[in-house]
């Protein structure tokens, strides 16, 4: 039940006096993730988990937690599923006390937890024609639907981090890792306008609380995804003439698919990552690069 850096004496916040191998080890962490039962998510519970790690899926879907925790322990991973919304920051709070109880710390938090914001002010994600939608207008955007967003895409990032750090600072180590969006650096007329200012909001508070942390033996980083195939904004990103059309703009002509996120998940949780802090990394296939053929 212990990573090979603690069975050899070593720190879990100092990854360069290990061998490389046992850089990347996350056998034994306990971690949480928010918004664990779905896409990129379950995605990081699968990556950490299929390494060893004992992970919590924290989610607002009942029936998803239920069939991908129990998909999870069966396959004979250490999974546990708790359903909460994390626009309920008592609820919140309680569900990550009881994770760290259960493992007796808490080493990962994902906060990932998000929603998609409805139309923007166009209605197509690429190709030549791009109408604008009137639905999505400025003046036609209702407060709450900005607030919705707001609530759940960024102060659920702000409530988990603190529920984190609860717990973390006192151990003197933890990883908080944020799911942002290139969002947070580039508008995108096509979803929106909430979301951007909420993944640019949650990447900018990522950076502050790594400053705050950072003394603490605690690193928050955020991954920033391009357009990855999730069930985000009811499964839009299934549809294979869009998935075509994103694919035609971005450099690498491919959409991203939870698979290709495990990688960097699972380098920020482990020691490989321990001297890393503050920093946003995008995931994109070159998308925000612009557009090459
Ligand atoms: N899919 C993409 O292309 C993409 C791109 C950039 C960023 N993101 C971000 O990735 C994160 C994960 O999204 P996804 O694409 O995997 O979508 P998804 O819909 O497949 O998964 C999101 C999960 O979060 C859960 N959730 C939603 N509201 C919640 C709440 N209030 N409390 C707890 N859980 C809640 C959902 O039940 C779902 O299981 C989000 O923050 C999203 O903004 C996704």
């Amino acid at each position: 039940m212990c990573a090979l850096w603690c069975r050899t004496g070593a720190r879990f916040d100092r990854g360069s006096t290990l061998a490389v191998a046992a850089q990347f080890d996350v056998e034994g962490l306990a971690v949480a993730v928010t918004g664990g039962a779905s896409g990129l998510g379950l995605a990081f519970v699968e990556a950490l988990a299929e390494h060893g790690a004992r992970v919590t899926m924290l989610d607002v879907d009942p029936t998803a937690t239920e069939r991908e925790s129990e998909r999870l322990r069966a396959a004979g991973f250490d999974v546990r599923g708790a359903v909460v919304d994390v626009t309920d920051h008592d609820g919140l709070d309680a569900a990550i006390d009881e994770a760290a109880a259960t493992y007796g710390r808490l080493d990962v938090v994902f906060a990932n937890a998000g929603i998609d914001p409805g139309p923007g002010f166009v209605g197509a994600w690429a190709g030549a024609s791009r109408p604008r939608v009137e639905e999505g207008a400025l003046e036609q955007y209702t407060d709450a639907r900005w607030n919705r967003v707001i609530d759940i895409n960024l102060n659920g990032v702000f409530a988990t981090m603190r529920a984190a750090a609860r717990h973390m600072r006192p151990q003197r180590s933890g990883r908080i890792i944020v799911t942002t969006s290139l969002a947070a650096t580039k508008s995108e007329a096509v979803i929106g306008a909430a979301y951007m200012a909420a993944k640019a909001g949650a990447a900018h508070l990522m950076r502050n609380v790594a400053l705050e942390l950072a003394a603490f033996g605690i690193t928050v980083n955020a991954i920033a995804p391009g357009f990855f195939v999730t069930n985000i904004g009811g499964g839009h990103a299934h549809n294979p003439d869009l998935q075509a059309a994103i694919a035609k703009d971005v450099p690498m002509h491919r959409v991203g698919q939870p698979d290709d996120i495990k990688g960097l998940a699972l380098f920020l949780s482990s020691p490989a990552s321990a001297y890393i802090t503050g920093q946003e990394i995008i995931i994109d296939g070159g998308w925000g690069l612009g557009i090459a053929d």
